[in-house]
């Protein structure tokens, strides 16, 4: 250390000797040029390509700027030399800035490109992965150099250009994460947090730094990692990431203030309400009235587990997804009306109305979307060339056959689903009683109609009533 410090003060009170004595050398190797001016610095101290280059000299003198402060001012402006290094167009922030002596290429935190021997390919292990680490990418948020260097505050700070190259990697926390131990080998990282370490599944958690291979969204962890219930909900269901984790979506885009910042994070998305805390989930839409059901443990999911269960055991609401139980509610409706048997008709299936899964995990029934539940209509709705349709901000169901869209029928007859009294199931809304003309003009409909109804009008054969065909 002390001879080090000895050669350096010998070198600075030596510099301007030793510029002298060249600039000697020059003009009496150039007799016949007379120079006017005594130049201070050898030939080619501007020139890049030069070995002369004063940014070389530097690299090769410990990058000592205080030795070139005695002429060019403390502060760099001209001093006695009186030719500045800021207004020359060259250091406009000193040459003291973090982008001087490596750096600026790619963009200006400071990191390479380019590298202390100028290099900008990425692979030289003084460039590497630096531009794709220290600016924001379709993976990652901005990492400052503290994840993974001690940075300086000051170009002269200790431990900064005072030791050899190569410039030493001391891991930030958030490599640590988790335990880790990451270690740098001179090729690739390993053991490191952010590269999917701790995580599953991931296809490349050892990255090589100046490798130009890029990362694809399975290098660190799984699409998705086959943890928890992840592949119930992406791989049968197939639901997308962002469901769960707002602002990702699978296979493109992360959410950049919460991907690779030390922590899993759910967020789920507005659609699905609800919030996931302590590896559960409550209150969201998809389990509707199931509780809190737990991330790791095996679900046990009947039916009425998420939606139905009040009225009957056929799955239809009420409860609601949101736990509703009010008719006046349009999750809930008129649903028992419709599946239970009544005075009208036997019970009736989910089907005519909606594409019924026979498993939770059929592709048409929690989808991505999820509420509203949407209306399909099945046969019966659609009889006799009736083209039924659900308008939600009224709801109300217009041209539907079941409700009079039929030749005798009322046509005009709209129910509103969640207007549920009885007046709409009263004989007379949905046809005439007796229907209009040609129908024969017959009050005592049992006459011909005897299958389906007795003397009193009541309906008698509840699975030949508004069975999509005439019954006698
Ligand atoms: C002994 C005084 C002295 C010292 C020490 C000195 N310079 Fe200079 N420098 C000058 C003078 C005088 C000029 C202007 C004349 C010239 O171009 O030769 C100059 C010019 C320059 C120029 C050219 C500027 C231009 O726009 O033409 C650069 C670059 C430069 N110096 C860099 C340095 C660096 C880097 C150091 C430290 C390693 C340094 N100088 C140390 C006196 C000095
Ligand atoms: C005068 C030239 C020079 C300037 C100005 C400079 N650096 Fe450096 N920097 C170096 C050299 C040389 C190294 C390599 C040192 C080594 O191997 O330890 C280095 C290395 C680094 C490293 C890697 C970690 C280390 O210390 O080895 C970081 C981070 C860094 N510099 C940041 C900065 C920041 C931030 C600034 C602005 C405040 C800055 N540098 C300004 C020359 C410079
Ligand atoms: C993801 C980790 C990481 C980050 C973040 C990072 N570096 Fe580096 N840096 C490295 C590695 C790895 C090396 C090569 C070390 C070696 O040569 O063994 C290196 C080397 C360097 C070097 C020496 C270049 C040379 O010529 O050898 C400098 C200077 C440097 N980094 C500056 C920075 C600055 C400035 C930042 C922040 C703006 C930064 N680094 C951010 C990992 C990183
Ligand atoms: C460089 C490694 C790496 C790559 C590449 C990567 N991830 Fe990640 N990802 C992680 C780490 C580490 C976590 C752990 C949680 C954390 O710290 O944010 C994570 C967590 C996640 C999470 C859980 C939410 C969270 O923030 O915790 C999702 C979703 C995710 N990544 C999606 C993606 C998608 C989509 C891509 C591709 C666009 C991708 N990841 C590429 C490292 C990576
Ligand atoms: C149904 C909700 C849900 C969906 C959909 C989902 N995740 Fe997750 N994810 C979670 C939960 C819950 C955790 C655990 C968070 C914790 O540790 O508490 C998690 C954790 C993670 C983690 C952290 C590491 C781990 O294994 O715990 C990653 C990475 C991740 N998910 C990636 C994805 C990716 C990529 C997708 C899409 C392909 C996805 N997830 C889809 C709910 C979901
Ligand atoms: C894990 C909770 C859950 C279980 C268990 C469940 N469902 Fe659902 N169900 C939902 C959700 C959430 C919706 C709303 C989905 C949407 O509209 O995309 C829904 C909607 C429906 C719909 C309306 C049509 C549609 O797809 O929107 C029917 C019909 C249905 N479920 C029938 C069933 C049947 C039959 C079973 C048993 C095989 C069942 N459900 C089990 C959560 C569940
Ligand atoms: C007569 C038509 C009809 C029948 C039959 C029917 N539904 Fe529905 N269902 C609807 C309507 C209308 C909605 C409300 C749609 C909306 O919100 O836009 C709905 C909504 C739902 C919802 C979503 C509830 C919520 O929270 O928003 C579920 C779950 C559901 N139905 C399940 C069933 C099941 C299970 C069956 C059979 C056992 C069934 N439905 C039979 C018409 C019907
Ligand atoms: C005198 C015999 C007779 C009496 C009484 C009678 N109907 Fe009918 N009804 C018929 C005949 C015949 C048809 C078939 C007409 C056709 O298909 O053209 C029919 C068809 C219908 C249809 C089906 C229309 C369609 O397009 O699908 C309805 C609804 C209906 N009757 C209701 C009633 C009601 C309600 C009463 C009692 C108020 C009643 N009928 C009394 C003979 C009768
Ligand atoms: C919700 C609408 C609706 C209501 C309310 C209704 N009907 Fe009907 N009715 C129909 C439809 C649709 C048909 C057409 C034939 C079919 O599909 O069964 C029909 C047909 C009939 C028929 C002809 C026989 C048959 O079923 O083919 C009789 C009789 C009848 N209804 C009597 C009644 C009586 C009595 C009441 C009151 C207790 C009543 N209806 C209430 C929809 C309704």
């Amino acid at each position: 250390m002390v001879s080090r410090k000895l050669i350096l003060a010998l070198t600075l009170l030596c510099f301007p000797l030793f510029l002298f004595i060249k600039c000697s050398k020059l003009k009496t190797e150039q007799p016949t040029a007379p120079q006017t001016e005594a130049q201070a610095h050898p030939a080619g101290w501007l020139d890049t390509l030069s070995d002369n280059f004063h940014g070389s000299y530097l690299r090769n003198h410990d990058w000592n700027l205080v030795a070139c402060q005695k002429c060019h001012g403390e502060d760099y402006a001209g001093g006695s030399a009186e030719k500045s290094c800021l207004n020359s167009g060259c250091h406009p922030n000193t040459p003291e800035s973090c982008t001087t002596c490596h750096g600026g290429v790619d963009n200006n935190t400071g990191a390479p490109p380019k590298d202390i021997g100028r290099h900008t390919e990425r692979t030289f292990k003084g460039v590497g992965a630096h531009s794709q680490h220290v600016s924001s990418s379709q993976f990652n948020r901005a990492f400052d150099c503290d994840q993974c260097h001690k940075k300086p505050q000051k170009f002269n700070d200790k431990g900064h250009i005072d030791s050899e190259l190569p410039a030493e990697i001391v891991w930030g926390e958030l490599s640590k994460t988790d335990g880790l131990s990451p270690t740098w080998d001179g090729t690739t990282c390993s053991n490191v947090y952010c590269h999917g370490a701790s995580l599953t599944d991931g296809t490349n958690s050892n990255p090589n730094w100046t490798q130009t291979t890029s990362l694809s969204c399975n290098s660190c962890h799984g699409l998705p990692p086959e943890t928890g219930a992840h592949e119930k909900h992406v791989a049968d269901l197939h639901l997308d990431c962002n469901i769960c984790h707002d602002g990702y979506a699978k296979n493109s885009s992360v959410n950049e203030q919460l991907h690779i910042n030390g922590k899993k994070d759910v967020q789920l998305a507005a659609a699905v309400g609800g919030t996931y805390a302590d590896g559960k989930c409550s209150q969201v839409i998809c389990h509707g009235n199931s509780g809190s059901p737990q991330w790791t443990a095996e679900g046990d999911f009947s039916c009425i587990s998420c939606h139905g269960g009040l009225d009957n055991q056929t799955g239809a609401p009420p409860y609601d997804l949101s736990g509703n139980t009010a008719t006046t509610n349009i999750g809930v409706g008129a649903h028992s009306a419709h599946v239970m048997e009544g005075d009208l008709r036997v019970g009736m299936d989910c089907s005519e109305c909606h594409v019924k899964p026979h498993e939770i995990d059929d592709p048409d029934h929690v989808g991505p979307d999820l509420l509203p539940a949407e209306i399909t209509w099945g046969d019966l709705a659609k009889n006799e060339d009736a083209t039924p349709n659900w308008d939600r901000t009224t709801a109300s169901c217009t041209n539907v056959y079941c409700h009079g869209e039929f030749g005798f029928g009322n046509q005009n007859n709209n129910p509103i689903w969640t207007k549920v009294d009885s007046s709409q199931a009263a004989c007379g809304t949905c046809h005439g009683l007796p229907p209009d003309d040609p129908h024969p003009a017959v009050s005592q409909c049992y006459l011909c109609h005897p299958n389906v109804v007795d003397s009193d009008n009541n309906i008698i054969g509840k699975d030949k009533h508004i069975n999509g065909q005439t019954d006698f």
